[in-house]
């Protein structure tokens, strides 16, 4: 709307300068303009710890081709922004302790600590969703709840649907509010809100699995990079008497995006340059892939097979056996399903000695908070390029993401059958490769064998203190 009206004004200003000389060379703009800006955005360097960003995409539009139709979708959500967990929240304040302690008036980039007021004052919202300010978690779950009806509305009859969540209030939190967009006003007799507890003994029939066997390690620190103690230097000679190291600097900088999570604005931004920004988000993508579900671990793929499998056999059973799945669950439960899918793996391992700069495993771009990965069913009808017939898509935070091995399809999808065959050759069997004991679950069942009450979708009463882990009808656990 506003290119066009900007290229009318060009118009008419071209057209009274010289009517002959409409498109003289000289005069006139060209269509598109020739800056093109670095993509910078201090949010892409927080890893999973700030404000959700879309992916950054490859120019495939998000919509579907015009002769596809999307008639199922299956998508998995992380939590929206929330305040850290208690471990964290605790690393923070020991290291802005260690400042205040000093009794130092602070000049320099901490100066605005004399006045800042900490964001970690009310220890029993650790670990739960934030309510405040542009970037709340909450928000974040219902927006995208709005956002889909209207891009996947059509595919709902009016009839009550399950909704997944693993057993964290936070994640519940999330896909209540997520419900209550979608379905709007009073979701009660639209939705069936189940509750997958994240107990070990769930076995494959879980959101969360875990393997049972051991899983490969990779040793690597702070130390390998030199910025953490070389901002620490810097801090410290602004001001003298203070005695920070690296690793107070990186919890130092973890206050930055969680203040930002409940907040507008925080100060910590600008206490650390971009070069140590840049470091703090490759530290954090190390932290993915070799320690969080990426493919730095041996059994990553192995536990995403769980999920890959599942949805898969939703995609052959097609609409008839649902048209909308949404799940609900941690970061580091999408991470090992990226792995599984075969999406956003280096080719080479990530170097843990200096910052690969053009690696495509940036957290950001898929598990921000609010990450989410969604599987797109496309039935298509035939143009001169394409059969008609049922495709894949992968769209990963808002952008679509094709598969490197199987993108000949409409939007650069894959063949339903093809990917089928893909990923049966390629998914390792979770049961043998994360030796899941006999007399836990074996395969995931809950998409075909969900509870049809409503009696959980909405919060009953508040939230126990800095309540995390719930049984299925979402009572604290081990209560
Ligand atoms: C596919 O073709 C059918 C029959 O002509 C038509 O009803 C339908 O709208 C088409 N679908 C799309 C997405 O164009
Ligand atoms: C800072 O002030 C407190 C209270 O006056 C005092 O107990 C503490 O010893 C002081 N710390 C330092 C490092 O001077
Ligand atoms: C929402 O709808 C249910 C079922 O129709 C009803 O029992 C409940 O009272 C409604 N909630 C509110 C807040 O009106
Ligand atoms: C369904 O409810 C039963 C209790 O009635 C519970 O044991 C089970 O875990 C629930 N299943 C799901 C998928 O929520
Ligand atoms: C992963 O590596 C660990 C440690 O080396 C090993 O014990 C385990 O069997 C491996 N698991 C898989 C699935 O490769
Ligand atoms: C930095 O100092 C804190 C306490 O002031 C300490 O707990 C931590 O181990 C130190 N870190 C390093 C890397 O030396
Ligand atoms: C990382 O740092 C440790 C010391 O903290 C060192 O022993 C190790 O060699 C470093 N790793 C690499 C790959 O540079
Ligand atoms: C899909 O599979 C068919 C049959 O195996 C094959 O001919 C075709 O090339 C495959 N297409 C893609 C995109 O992999
Ligand atoms: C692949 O297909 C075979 C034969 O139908 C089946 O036994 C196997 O379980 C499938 N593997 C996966 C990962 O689905
Ligand atoms: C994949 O899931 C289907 C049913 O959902 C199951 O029959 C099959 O055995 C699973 N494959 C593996 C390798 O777990």
């Amino acid at each position: 709307m506003l290119a066009g009206s900007v290229l009318s004004v060009i118009a008419i200003a071209a057209t009274a300068v010289n009517a002959a000389n409409l498109g003289n060379p000289i005069f006139q703009q060209g269509q598109f303009s020739q800056q093109v800006y670095d993509g910078y955005n201090l949010l892409k360097h927080f890893g999973g710890n700030g404000p959700y960003t879309d992916g950054v995409g490859h120019g495939i539009d998000r919509n579907p081709p015009a002769q596809c139709e999307v008639d199922q979708v299956i998508l998995i959500h992380r939590h929206g922004e929330r305040w850290p967990d208690p471990s964290v929240a605790e690393g923070m304040i020991a290291a802005y302790k260690k400042i205040l302690n000093t009794n130092l008036t602070l000049t320099g980039s901490l100066g605005f600590l004399n006045s800042w007021e900490s964001f970690l004052d009310t220890p029993s919202l650790w670990a739960e969703e934030t309510y405040s300010g542009p970037y709340a978690g909450l928000l974040n779950g219902f927006r995208r709840g709005v956002d889909y009806r209207a891009r996947y509305g059509h595919l709902w009859n009016g009839e009550s649907i399950p909704i997944f969540s693993s057993g964290y209030e936070r994640i519940i939190e999330t896909a209540r509010r997520f419900g209550l967009g979608f379905f709007g006003y009073n979701y009660t007799d639209s939705a069936y809100l189940n509750i997958i507890p994240e107990t070990a003994d769930q076995g494959a029939n879980s959101l969360t699995p875990v393997c049972y066997t051991e899983s490969s390690t990779t040793t690597y620190g702070l130390s390998n990079f030199t910025q953490f103690a070389s901002a620490a230097s810097r801090l410290n000679a602004e001001n003298k008497g203070l005695n920070l190291n690296a690793s107070d600097v990186y919890n130092l900088m973890l206050l930055a995006p969680f203040e930002l999570n409940g907040r507008p604005f925080s100060p910590w931004t600008d206490v650390f340059t971009l070069d140590e920004w840049v470091a703090f988000g490759y530290y954090n993508d190390l932290g993915y892939y070799y320690g969080g579900g990426g493919p730095g671990i041996n059994t990553s793929a192995a536990i995403g097979a769980v999920y890959a499998n599942a949805t898969l056999t939703l995609l052959n059973q097609g609409p008839s056996v649902g048209k909308l799945f949404f799940n609900f669950c941690h970061d580091t439960n999408i991470t090992p399903i990226l792995t599984a899918l075969g999406l956003f793996v280096p080719d080479k391992p990530m170097p843990v000695n200096y910052i690969k700069h053009d690696s495509i495993y940036k957290s950001t771009n898929f598990v921000p908070m609010g990450g989410h990965l969604v599987l797109e069913r496309l039935s298509c009808n035939a143009t001169s390029e394409h059969e008609a017939g049922t495709y894949v898509r992968t769209v990963v935070n808002e952008v679509v993401i094709p598969r490197e091995d199987c993108q000949d399809g409409p939007g650069f999808s894959c063949p339903l059958a093809n990917y089928t065959q893909t990923l049966n050759e390629t998914l390792p069997d979770f049961r043998t490769a994360c030796q899941v004991p006999e007399d836990y679950p074996q395969y995931l069942s809950f998409f075909w064998d969900f509870n049809q009450t409503n009696a959980l979708n909405f919060q009953k009463g508040p939230i126990p203190y800095q309540l995390g882990a719930t049984t299925w009808n979402d009572q604290p656990l081990g209560s």
